[in-house]
């Protein structure tokens, strides 16, 4: 995967900001938390919705390619149905939008300039 890397791209990625000094160490815990769970919905999202199309006896897409059902035909997708689309929905509109706000308090209440940059990075073409 190397030839993904940004270097290959005339990218140069800046260091990462540290957290700021003042962050209590159960503020971090709970940045972490939430990054970790972030990533998992990111994972699980997909798979639920794709699990439940293919219980349902439906093809899905991914991108061009068509995807057929993986599994056979049963009323377990009502299950893979309420995580898709009720449960694990739920969780990352709380989740994201406590993320988003509490970045944004750090940035402008705290005024911990260089958090967001944790996220965004400074990015430097050299193309
Ligand atoms: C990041 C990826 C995804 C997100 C954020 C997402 C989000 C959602 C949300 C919010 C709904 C509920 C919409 C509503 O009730 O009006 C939904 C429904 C649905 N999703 Fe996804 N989805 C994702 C990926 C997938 C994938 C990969 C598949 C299939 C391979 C899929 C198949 C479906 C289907 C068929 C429904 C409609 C279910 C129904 O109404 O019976 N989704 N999705
Ligand atoms: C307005 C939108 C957003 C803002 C302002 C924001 C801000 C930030 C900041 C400041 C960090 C660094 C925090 C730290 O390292 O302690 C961060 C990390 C992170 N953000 Fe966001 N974020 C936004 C949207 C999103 C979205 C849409 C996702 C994915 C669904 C996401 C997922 C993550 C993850 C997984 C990390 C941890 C990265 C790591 O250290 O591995 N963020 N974000």
């Amino acid at each position: 995967m190397g030839f993904l890397s940004p270097g290959s791209f005339g990218i140069k990625k800046s260091k990462r900001p540290d957290l700021d000094s003042s962050l209590k160490p159960k503020d971090r815990k709970m940045a972490h938390l939430a990054h970790i769970a972030l990533y998992m919905l990111m994972f699980f999202i997909p798979i639920t919705g794709y699990i439940m199309t293919s219980l349902h006896g439906y093809l899905s897409w991914f991108f061009i390619w068509e995807l057929k059902p993986f599994l056979s035909e049963s009323e377990a997708y009502k299950f893979w149905g309420l995580l898709h689309k009720y449960l694990l929905q739920y969780l990352i509109y709380f989740i994201l939008g406590s993320h988003i706000l509490g970045a944004l308090k750090h940035q402008f209440i705290d005024k911990h300039t260089k958090e967001l940059k944790r996220m965004v990075s400074e990015v430097t073409v050299y193309l």
